[in-house]
């Protein structure tokens, strides 16, 4: 079988920007506690940061890190993580029932982040509190010395704002789940009131409405206008939550997620392009894809939600999905399809970074290792630089239950206009039949082969533990080759590919 996809080099769909990489870090189960931090670790940092993690995460190449949630954010006062760590207050912390010893807060996240190169998004609770808790924390975070607040963040010993340019104005507050959710209206007016006095404090911040909590919402679509209608020209980004899991075994529609997240940022476009003719505006509101992944949710609620009503532990173990080849796959894809809207998506985050629904994973007292969905997103980040170029797919097809005939190709190229450096990241979702693809990168004739890397396997449930945490690797895909301006390679069954040229 064989497919083709023609890249037009002369019209890029867009800038790719470097935030599209950005993953997260909550409160939530083992994600802080015994995974990025873990004082008494042989690994650890003076202040309780595993160095081993750390050098993970930027092997990883992660650009942002959106802190401390989540539904977490939700019932989170961000005082109670700053000053003498045996001052703070030990709280239950209802989204997940567990118990938060408040051991890490604001100053050592962003040491933590300055160690990781990450760039932090703090997402503010908009749920149980408002608008001058907001203000109280961007004083603290941004201003420098002389006013209240900034005075005590230097005398907690951190003298230099932490300079945090993008903030999220809540977490799901389109989701009955949330704590302190609302409807459109009244959130997009909370959201309105909040940006417009965070902006009168700092005019150049970066601002996110939330957007839907994912596509199946009831009030998808609507919960995008209405909020949009309310915060337009408040904020920057609209948010975007999505995760993919197979149901009921049905593997074919869950190989074909990135469909649906394909849609998903579309209708969003469009949706806010809607509020923008509504107001005849000349400003475009960018997606903020700022919690995606694989995440096997139906586990979970089935059977993981075992903190017993009576119990508040401490960094249980929650929300710790262990990935396959076959998860890796549709986590490769999922990036395509971010980066094929290079032009509205401008900033995501995978969700989450350690221990929960995570491309790393730790040990207390142990190692920690990489999981399947590492690879990609690593070489995903590395690769795709400059803009993403308009490519047409054009692929036999797979019948799936969920989304009717979807090609068994995906693909997307970048170029970076600056060295020239081509990238080329392509999907099978045939679960048995190989493809060959001819890419035609018309216009960049020349180009040799640097580097190939798929993921693939004979058993496409393989996974990676801490006993064997280089069972599924990427390996070389030898059958790529290149002539004259027609790239040529063979994608085995449920694999992911990534190709660089220069
Ligand atoms: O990432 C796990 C959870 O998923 C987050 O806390 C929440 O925002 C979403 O529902």
């Amino acid at each position: 079988t064989a497919a083709r996809i023609t890249v037009s080099t002369s019209a890029p769909v867009g800038a790719i920007d470097r935030r599209v990489f950005g993953s997260f870090v909550e409160h939530l189960g083992r994600c802080v506690y015994d995974g990025i931090y873990e004082p008494g670790h042989p690994a650890a940092d003076e202040q309780g940061f595993r160095e081993d993690v750390l050098a993970l995460v930027r092997e990883l190449g992660t650009t942002t890190i959106r802190y401390p949630g989540g539904n977490f954010v939700s019932g989170y006062r961000w005082e109670d993580g700053i000053g003498p760590k045996e001052q703070r207050p030990v709280r239950r912390d209802l989204a997940w029932h567990s118990t938060e010893t408040n051991e890490v807060g604001l100053h050592e996240f962003a040491h933590w982040a300055k160690k990781a190169e990450v760039e932090p998004m703090l997402a503010i609770n908009l749920g149980t509190r408002g608008e001058l808790e907001a203000l109280d924390l961007l004083e603290y975070s941004n201003l420098p010395t002389g006013s209240a607040l900034s005075d005590q963040r230097a005398a907690n010993g951190s003298p230099e704002p932490f300079a945090v340019k993008m903030w999220c104005l809540g977490n799901e507050m389109d989701g009955p789940w949330q704590l302190g959710h609302r409807d459109a209206t009244d959130y997009g007016k909370l959201a309105s009131r909040t940006a417009k006095g965070l902006r009168q404090m700092q005019a150049d911040l970066e601002l996110v409405a939330c957007g839907s909590s994912g596509s199946g919402m009831p009030t998808f679509g609507t919960w995008e206008r209405v909020v949009l209608e309310h915060t337009y020209d408040d904020v920057d980004f609209i948010s975007a939550h999505a995760y993919y899991q197979p149901i009921d075994g049905d593997v074919d529609s869950f190989l074909a997620s990135a469909v649906d997240m394909d849609r998903f940022i579309e209708v969003v476009a469009a949706t806010a392009d809607h509020v923008k003719a509504e107001k005849r505006s000349d400003k475009t509101i960018h997606i903020s894809f700022d919690e995606w992944n694989v995440w096997y949710q139906k586990r979970y609620e089935d059977e993981e939600r075992i903190t017993a009503l009576e119990e508040w532990p401490k960094a249980p173990r929650l929300l710790e999905d262990v990935y396959t080849v076959t998860d890796a796959v549709v986590f490769g894809s999922l990036m395509i399809s971010l980066l094929k809207h290079a032009d509205r998506v401008k900033a995501a985050s995978l969700a989450q970074l350690v221990n929960v629904i995570a491309p790393i994973m730790t040990e207390p007292g142990g190692p920690a290792w990489k999981q399947t969905t590492f690879h990609p997103f690593a070489i995903t980040s590395r690769l795709a630089r400059g803009e993403a170029l308009d490519a047409v797919v054009s692929a036999p097809t797979i019948a799936t239950a969920k989304f009717g005939d979807v090609p068994a190709v995906d693909g997307v190229v970048t170029r970076d206009p600056e060295t020239g450096a081509v990238a080329v990241f392509l999907v099978n979702r045939n679960r048995t039949e190989p493809i060959t693809v001819e890419v035609g990168l018309e216009g960049l004739a020349g180009l040799e082969i640097a580097e190939t890397h798929t993921i693939a396997d004979e058993d496409p449930d393989a996974v990676n533990t801490k006993d064997d945490p280089d069972r599924v690797t990427p390996a070389p895909n030898d059958s790529a080759s290149v002539d004259g301006s027609t790239l040529t390679v063979t994608l085995p069954p449920v694999s992911w590919t990534a190709i660089g040229l220069g």
